[in-house]
């Protein structure tokens, strides 16, 4: 019988933890502060950034959110990410992607400060994560880390297949899994046959962005599987990367979709944010 990875339960479990250690902190007269930045009104965004003030809420840490127009040029977006910089009651800073076109996604990303980049995203994040230096780490990963410890799987010497090489997960996990000593190989589109790769998989990480892609071919027995991808159906029914009732016999542990990975991203985004304000407070 497979091990259901209850990603709900887990990230309750990290957000109850942070509520507590939140509360410690107050007492020593520490706060936490995210400011939470949106450009223009994605309806997808909106629905995100409510649910990271709500985390935030739960938690006790302030959030501060700034919902600027579309039209907002860079310039002011730049200038409102340095005033947001220098002010020491914030911890961290979050602009919600994507931005507009007009804007460098790039330049934006890494104006913010390497102290407060909760995201993980600045590239000074990613090369401290590549070189095992302290630094924030993308949160989803993050959080996969967090969903295979906390269920008693040993990543130390397996054989780890991430298939995704995108700068928020793919390259990142394959960062974690490394320092967690496992033995890593990160495929993509490119890749001469995948299907052999991942069959070869101890630990499966599938990110690659395809409605119930992986389907029980792919997959060895008693493999765990790690589904990053969230897709609606032709039903409207929310499905992952992987085809779920084709592994369910054959995988001894799986991320449901949704309620696995998902999520773990604002958990992780929550620790991230105690950590800065611990960080600043050192
Ligand atoms: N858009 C979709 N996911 C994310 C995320 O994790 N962080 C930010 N900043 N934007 C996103």
């Amino acid at each position: 019988m497979a091990m259901r990875i209850d990603g709900k339960k887990i990230s309750a479990d990290i957000k109850d933890e942070l509520k507590e250690q939140v509360a410690g902190l107050k007492e020593k007269g520490i706060s936490v502060c995210l400011a939470v930045i949106q450009v223009g009104n994605d309806p997808a965004s909106t629905v995100y950034v409510g649910n990271k003030k709500k985390a935030c809420a739960y938690i006790g840490i302030e959030s501060r959110a700034y919902e600027l127009p579309e039209e907002t040029t860079e310039e002011e977006l730049l200038d409102l990410i340095d005033q947001l910089n220098k002010d020491d009651s914030v911890n961290g800073i979050l602009v919600q992607l994507p931005i507009p076109d007009h804007m460098d996604e790039k330049k934006v990303i890494e104006a913010i400060s390497p102290k407060k980049d909760v995201d993980g995203f600045h590239p000074q994040s990613v090369g401290a994560l590549s070189i095992g230096e302290p630094g924030f780490v993308s949160c989803t990963p993050a959080g996969i880390i967090q969903l295979l410890k906390r269920s008693g799987i040993e990543i130390e010497g397996k054989e780890c297949v991430v298939v995704g090489r995108s700068n928020i997960v793919g390259k990142p996990m394959a960062m974690l899994l490394l320092r967690e000593n496992g033995t890593v190989t990160i495929c993509h589109s490119r890749t001469r046959n995948l299907k052999e790769v991942c069959r070869r998989a101890d630990i499966l990480v599938a990110a690659i962005g395809k409605p119930k892609f992986f389907d029980a071919s792919y997959v060895k027995d008693g493999a765990v599987v790690i589904d990053v991808g969230i897709h609606r159906n032709e039903n409207n029914k929310l499905c992952g990367d992987v085809d779920y009732d084709s592994v369910i016999d054959k995988v001894s542990a799986i991320t449901p979709v949704p309620g696995g990975v998902g999520p773990m991203t604002i958990a992780m985004l929550m620790h991230n944010c105690v950590e800065a304000a611990l960080r600043m407070n050192e």
